[in-house]
C-alpha cells in the first residue's frame, strides 16, 4: 500500500533567534505554531529581546532551556553556540532587527544568536521587522541583500500599523506564515532543485524469504542507504517513491513508501513502477536464493538431526531493468567482500546500468546494516567517485551529486 508521509510530521529541530523589537511578542505564536507541526523548538535570544518577552515565557512554550547569555556560567553544555549549532536544521530569526541583520551581514558575533549564526552550517530564514524609516534605509536594504545573495531565506516584513502608530512597511510576518516559511524551507534544507519533476524510484532494505511461517532466509541489511538516497531526492525536489523491504526505521518523510516482503514482491513493485520513472536506484539487499517452496505448517524437527532445503534463485530485478527500452536512468549497487571497484564495474556491464555504487562488506562499521558506509561510485562514461567513510546521509548527498555529475556529461554527449 502506498503511503505518502507529510514532512511537517517528521520532526527537525528549529532554533528560533529572537533579537529585540516589539514583534518579539508575536515568536510566542511562532513557537506553539513550530511545535504543532511536530519540531522541536530551541529559542535562542538576544539581550535586548529580553527585556521585550523574558527567557521563562519562551522556556514553558518550548519545553526547552533558552539561551540569552552567552557568558551564562556554568553554562548546561560545553560551548553552546556549536552544540546548538549541530543540533539545528533550521534558524528561523524571529523578529530579525535592522541591528541583527546588520551583524548578520558583517559576520559580527557579540551575543548568543549572532554568535551562533556564524556556526550553523543548516539553512537560514530570517523575517525582518523594523519601522518603515529604518526598512527604507539604504545600509539596511544592502544588508539584506547581501544575506540574500549568501542564500539566506526571507518572510516578509509586509505592510502595516507599526509600532509608531504608522502605517507602512517593516512589520514582521505573521506567525502563521513565519511558519509556512520555515516548513518549506526545511523541506528542501536550503538544497538546489535541481531534481524538481523528476521522477525517482529507489528500493531499500533487505527481503525476507518464507521457509515456514516461523523461519525466514534475510540478510543484513537496515535500509538506510535506500532510504537516506529517498530523503535527498526528496530534498532535491524529485518526486519520490520508495520501496523498502522489512526495516526498523520509518520511511522518511515527504515520499511514497510501498513496504514489500519477499524478492518476488519487490520485483513485482519495482518493475511495475518503473516504466514511468526517470531515475531508478536498486539499493535493496535483494536475497539472491529463496527456499524453493514455504512449507504452510512449522516444520517440526522430529527426530532429524538434518534439514536440507532447496533454494532456488530469485529474479534479478536490477538487470531486468537493464533490459527495459526505453530504460530509466539506472544506479545499481554492488556489495563486494573483494575490490568494490572491480565487483562494480563487472555488474555495470552486465547488469546494463548507468551507475553502480560498490560498498565493501564484512567492514565493521561501514556498509550494509551500519550508520556509516564508505563507497566507489562508477559510470558507464568513465566517471569515478570514492566517498566516506561517512554517515549515509552523507554518502547519499554523495552519490547523488555523482548521479547528476553523470547525467551532466551524459547530455553534452548526446
Ligand atoms: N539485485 C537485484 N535483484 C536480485 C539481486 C540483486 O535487483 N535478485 C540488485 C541489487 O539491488 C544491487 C545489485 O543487483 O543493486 C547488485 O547486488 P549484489 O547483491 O551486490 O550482487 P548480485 O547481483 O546479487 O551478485 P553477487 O551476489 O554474485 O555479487
Amino acid at each position: 500500500m502506498a503511503v505518502p508521509s507529510g514532512r511537517d510530521a517528521d520532526g527537525g529541530t528549529v532554533v528560533l533567534a529572537v533579537t529585540g523589537g516589539i514583534a518579539a511578542y508575536k515568536s510566542c505564536e511562532v513557537v506553539r505554531r513550530l511545535r504543532e507541526r511536530g519540531l522541536r523548538v530551541r529559542v535562542a535570544m538576544s539581550p535586548a529581546a529580553t527585556r521585550f518577552v523574558t527567557p521563562l515565557t519562551f522556556a514553558a512554550l518550548s519545553g526547552e532551556p533558552v539561551m540569552h547569555d552567552l557568558f551564562a556560567d556554568p553554562h548546561p553544555e560545553r560551548i553552546p553556540h556549536v552544540r546548538w549549532a549541530e543540533s539545528a536544521d533550521l534558524l528561523c530569526v524571529a523578529p530579525a532587527t535592522a541591528d541583527f541583520l546588520g551583524k548578520m551581514a558583517h559576520g559580527i558575533a557579540d551575543d548568543f544568536p549572532s554568535t551562533l549564526h556564524l556556526a550553523v552550517p543548516c539553512p537560514v530564514l530570517v523575517a525582518p521587522a523594523m519601522e518603515d524609516d529604518m526598512a527604507r534605509h539604504p545600509a539596511v536594504r544592502a544588508n539584506l541583500a547581501t544575506l540574500v545573495q549568501r542564500g539566506v531565506q526571507v518572510v516578509g516584513p509586509g505592510s502595516g500599523s507599526l509600532a509608531s502608530g504608522r502605517e507602512g512597511p517593516g512589520r514582521m510576518a505573521e506567525p502563521a506564515d513565519i511558519v509556512d516559511a520555515a516548513v518549506r524551507v526545511l523541506a528542501v534544507g536550503g538544497r538546489p532543485q535541481w531534481l524538481h519533476g523528476a521522477r525517482v524510484l529507489i528500493s531499500a532494505g533487505p527481503t525476507v524469504e518464507a521457509l515456514d511461517p516461523m523461519r525466514v532466509l534475510t540478510n543484513r541489511s537496515s535500509g538506510r542507504m535506500g532510504h537516506a538516497l529517498a530523503r535527498e531526492a526528496a530534498m532535491l525536489g524529485a518526486d519520490v517513491t520508495l520501496v523498502s523491504g522489512p526495516v526498523a526505521s520509518p520511511p522518511p518523510a515527504g515520499v511514497t513508501a510501498v513496504t514489500v516482503e519477499s524478492a518476488e514482491e519487490m520485483a513485482e513493485e519495482v518493475l511495475g513502477l518503473a516504466a514511468d520513472r526517470d531515475i531508478v536506484i536498486m539499493a535493496a539487499a535483494v536475497v539472491d536464493f529463496r527456499p524453493a517452496s514455504a512449507s504452510a505448517d512449522k516444520i517440526k524437527k522430529g527426530a532429524r538431526e538434518e534439514l536440507t532445503v532447496q533454494l532456488v534463485r530469485t529474479r534479478d530485478i536490477l538487470a531486468s531493468l537493464g533490459r527495459l527500452d526505453p530504460r530509466p536512468l539506472l544506479v545499481g549497487f554492488a556489495a563486494e567482500s573483494g575490490d568494490p571497484e572491480e565487483g562494480a564495474r563487472a555488474k555495470l556491464a552486465a547488469k546494463g546500468c548507468d551507475l553502480v555504487v560498490g560498498n565493501r562488506i564484512g567492514v565493521a562499521g561501514v556498509g550494509p546494516g551500519a550508520a556509516d558506509n564508505a563507497v566507489v561510485v562508477i559510470d558507464r562514461l568513465g566517471g569515478r567517485t570514492a566517498a566516506g567513510p561517512s554517515p549515509k546521509p552523507v554518502i547519499a548527498a554523495r552519490v547523488w551529486d555523482a548521479v547528476r555529475d553523470f547525467r551532466e556529461r551524459a547530455e553534452r554527449e548526446r
